[in-house]
């Protein structure tokens, strides 16, 4: 017994021990860059929890300091991240190679896929990303009738026009909604978006892994694959997922390779999208789930959100509702319900833009030590990500950028289209990204939906926050991500005036 407990002991101050050399050796590379809050050996500990509980107030602390210094802050821990402020620097991140600062790479961290999905996934090519930048995007309008048509269906059930008043959890009902029409979009020949095991099992898939992940972030990296085991239910979510849709997968790897690119009948959907680029070793049921299900994965809840904040901000400011139904009515009116007349819809956009500046933070991993040009270093391994939401609300660049401004992109132009533009790479506006490579390739496809929803939302229903409320409901933080609150009511009902 004696024994053990000195063992026990001789083990933790091992471990207490390697862990101080490394925060020793890694402390030493970020040491002249200013840090908000402790950069200590417990300090930085506890600032990780700090951060994520509420990571954007860190920022916004760091933001006021780099704005008068025009340099970077950071806060050291074992998954050391460093946040540069400044149109510049901003740029230059932007423009810099997935060779030295990574995306992927960044994304295998804030998800622990190491971790979560397994070595081999983080290791394996990503190709859907470039599958949703080609295939995907040029069959956004092909599909858009399926999208139009499976939106109207999801709305008949899951928000009934009625007389009296009908109060709904909006992210949630959204998130349902949103998840039946990428589905159509995805596989418009199968009847996977009427599937309710399906649906619920893609829409839980996004909630558990980013859950487990955080937590998992927490634990330093020895102790990771144990509270994986303890805690991770995404590979039973897979196993289900395997189950619904392994048979499907099997048939069409065999028609591929016994019938070639292209066979009579062949489905435009998105398992045909992935299998004309899957590297010959990811041919395989397992790793296409994990592309289909990373594939939906970016778009489902980010679109929810920005949904339910736009509609939020709008029932409070009922204001603008008349002026939206205007230029909806009549985009409509010459163009019909199809893609074209929802990219007409200046007033929309800058609506849902204005509504989505306070967004959270896109990262880079630096794949090898990456310096900027005004000198600072960013060592290999640490993340770097620019200030979105404190940048967003600067006021120096957006006049009275702390109050809601539904018409701000377009005003002061005759020229909307010129001025607006939600889907265009801008530096002071990052909901998509900072722009560069990895800007996110699903914008063509979110904007269609939402801009979709939010017309058939305005033509017809009546919308109100529970108490007629005039605040929009605050929105959630996670880290430095700013969700809707997924608290919130929305009330609908028919339209009557
Ligand atoms: C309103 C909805 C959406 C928001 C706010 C959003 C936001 C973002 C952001 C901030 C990034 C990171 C960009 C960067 O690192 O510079 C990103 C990347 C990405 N998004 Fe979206 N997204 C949305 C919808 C979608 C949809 C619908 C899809 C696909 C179905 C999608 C697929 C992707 C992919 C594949 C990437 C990775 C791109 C890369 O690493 O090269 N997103 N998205």
């Amino acid at each position: 017994m004696h024994s053990l407990a000195e063992a026990l002991g001789v083990l933790i101050v091992s471990w207490l021990t390697y862990q101080w050399y490394a925060f020793r050796s890694t402390r030493a590379k970020i040491d002249h860059i200013p840090t908000v809050g402790s950069d200590g050996f417990i300090g930085s500990y506890l600032g990780a929890w700090k951060y994520f509980l509420s990571g954007y107030k860190v920022i916004e602390e760091g933001y006021e300091q780099a704005l008068l210094s025009k340099c970077a802050l950071s806060r050291p821990n074992h998954n050391g991240w460093i946040v540069v402020s400044g149109q510049d620097m901003v740029e230059e991140l932007r423009r810099a190679p997935e060779s030295e600062l990574s995306s992927v790479g960044n994304v295998v961290d804030l998800l622990q896929v190491d971790y979560v999905l397994g070595k081999h996934v983080s290791d394996a090519e990503w190709y859907h990303v470039s599958v949703t930048q080609k295939q995907m995007n040029r069959n956004v309008s092909v599909l858009f009738p399926g999208i139009m048509d499976e939106m109207r269906a999801a709305f008949e059930d899951h928000i009934p026009l009625t007389e009296d008043w009908t109060s709904l959890k909006a992210v949630d009902t959204f998130v349902h909604m949103v998840c039946r029409i990428v589905n159509r979009f995805f596989f418009p020949t199968l009847q996977l978006h009427k599937d309710a095991e399906f649906l619920k099992l893609q829409t839980d898939f996004s909630v558990v892994l980013i859950l487990t992940a955080t937590v998992i972030g927490l634990f330093p990296t020895a102790l990771r694959h144990i509270v994986t085991r303890l805690i991770s239910r995404v590979p039973r979510t897979l196993k289900k997922m395997k189950i619904l849709l392994g048979p499907m997968l099997e048939e069409r790897l065999r028609l591929d390779t016994e019938l070639g690119r292209d066979w009579e009948g062949k489905p435009n959907d998105l398992v045909s999208w992935l299998l004309e680029a899957t590297p010959p070793a990811q041919r395989t049921v397992d790793d296409l789930i994990i592309r289909i299900m990373k594939s939906e994965f970016g778009g489902l809840h980010t679109t929810s959100i920005v949904l339910s904040d736009t509609l939020f901000d709008l029932a409070a400011r009922p204001e603008y509702i008349q002026p939206l139904r205007e230029e909806i009515e009549e985009v409509i009116s010459q163009h019909g319900w199809t893609k074209d007349a929802f990219s007409r819809m200046h007033k929309l956009d800058s609506v849902i833009k204005e509504s989505s500046r306070l967004g959270g933070l896109n990262f880079r991993k630096a794949a090898k030590d990456f310096t900027f040009s005004n000198g600072l270093t960013i060592p290999a391994g640490y993340s770097v990500g620019c200030v979105s939401r404190a940048m967003q609300r600067d006021l120096s660049v957006f006049k009275n950028g702390d109050q809601f401004d539904g018409f701000r992109f377009i005003r002061g132009s005759d020229e909307p289209a010129m001025v607006s533009g939600i889907t265009n790479p801008d530096i002071n506006f990052v909901l998509f990204g900072s722009g560069g490579r990895h800007h996110c390739p699903g914008r063509f496809l979110a904007i269609a939906e939402l801009k979709a929803m939010l017309s058939h939302i305005l033509i017809n229903y009546d919308i109100r926050l529970p108490g007629d409320l005039r605040t929009p409901p605050a929105g959630q933080f996670f880290g430095t991500n700013r969700g809707a609150n997924t608290f919130a009511k929305l009330e609908f009902r028919k339209r009557r005036a």
